[in-house]
């Protein structure tokens, strides 16, 4: 699947813009502020109806504006071509529509589009907190899971329930949030334990691919202790989950655990190989969504130059062209990519004060 045509209205300093990218390598560069990762925000909003930089879609939506709409047409994998449009409003309102039907939710515009991005953010994957990796996990569960998205929205609806109960109620009804809980727990966790029966094994190839990442390992951790039932987890942590107030076990609190040997990743390795790591992980989840669905996810990759050196750059550009999927890189040079551009497959746009052109090289 690729995105075969973009129009921008109002998202930041791209006030109104269009690019026709092409199937596979679409290069931007462009001076800071010159507008490439706000593009960048308005493919994302194709994808998942919000900013990946602003909690608050007031900030994303030109400061002359009272809304902002990308629409967009995208060539599916049966190549038949979709449009979606999607605005946003001042007071917060989401509108999105896919060859003039509405979308629901989020959910159903992510299933649409499959989308990874990497940016400064995605260090957190590596030496962030759990929330970060669960996330990384679940997108790939839920693209290739049609019933986790239901089912881990439950999941977070009875965690509430019982952390609810623990406050203010008492044992029966405790009992109850329990049994339904645990129910939950393991669906979730079910769904995820199968899809990383697969995934462990493309990370380990992903990461043999550059020389830094050899040796690391990624350890599951299913949020409660191996050699117990949840349920009885559940029950024996009664008492301290009603003084803390939550649950303190569970799908909720599942992580990856990222190593070399016994120490951290974090702990071990330098900025740019964290920022490979990064885009290690990213890009082998893309490999077996590919493997497991026949579908191509799109690749935004924010400021891909800096911190890299020439060696991983071209590391990564490989790794991109043998997933043969559509990918947007920005970077301020154009020489950071002059020597990574297969002319057949790749386009270059030049972003200057919010205007978008195409460019020969
Ligand atoms: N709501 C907004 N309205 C208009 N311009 C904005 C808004 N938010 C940010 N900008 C401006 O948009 C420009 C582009 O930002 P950005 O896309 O982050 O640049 P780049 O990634 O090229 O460095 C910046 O100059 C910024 O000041
Ligand atoms: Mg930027």
């Amino acid at each position: 699947m690729h995105i075969t045509q973009l129009n921008i209205s109002n998202v930041r300093n791209l006030l109104g813009t269009s690019l026709l990218p092409c199937k596979n390598g679409n290069f931007i560069f462009g001076e800071n502020g010159s507008g490439k990762s706000s593009l960048l925000e308005s493919i994302f909003l194709i994808s998942r109806g919000k900013s990946f930089r602003a909690r608050d879609i007031r900030t994303v939506i030109s400061e002359s504006a009272t809304d902002c709409i990308v629409y967009s047409t995208i060539q599916n994998c049966e190549e038949m071509t979709n449009s979606i449009g999607v605005k946003r409003c001042m007071k917060g309102s989401l509108e999105a529509k896919c060859d003039g039907i509405r979308i629901k939710s989020s959910a159903e515009l992510s299933a649409l589009v499959p989308l990874q991005l990497v940016d400064a953010n995605s260090f957190d994957l590596v030496d962030g907190s759990p929330s970060a990796r669960r996330k990384f996990l679940d997108w790939g569960v839920f693209h290739v899971e049609h019933l986790y998205s239901q089912a881990w929205s439950s999941f977070q609806k009875a965690l509430k329930q019982r952390n609810y109960a623990l406050k203010y109620e008492s044992g029966a009804n405790l009992t109850v949030w329990n049994n339904e809980l645990s129910r939950l727990n393991k669906i979730v966790t079910d769904f995820r334990e199968k899809y990383l029966l697969d995934f462990v094994s493309f990370l380990q190839s992903a990461f043999n691919r550059y020389e830094p990442l050899k040796d690391i390992e990624i350890e599951y951790n299913r949020g409660w202790a191996e050699d117990e039932a949840f349920e009885d987890i559940l029950i024996r942590s009664e008492t301290t989950d009603r003084l803390q107030g939550y649950t303190s076990s569970g799908a909720h609190k599942a992580d990856l655990s990222i190593g070399i040997g016994k120490i951290k990743a974090r702990d071990k390795l330098s900025r740019g190989q964290t920022k490979l790591l990064a885009y290690a992980l990213k890009l082998a989840q893309g490999e077996l969504f590919k493997k497991l669905t026949g579908k191509k996810c799109i690749y935004l990759l924010d400021d891909l130059p800096s911190e890299l050196d020439e060696i991983n750059k071209m590391l990564v550009f490989e790794h991109l062209a043998d997933l043969d999927c559509q990918f947007f890189v920005t970077g301020v040079d154009k020489s950071d990519f002059l020597s990574h551009l297969p002319k057949k497959t790749c386009k270059m746009f030049h972003v200057e004060q919010g205007n978008i052109t195409e460019c020969n090289y």
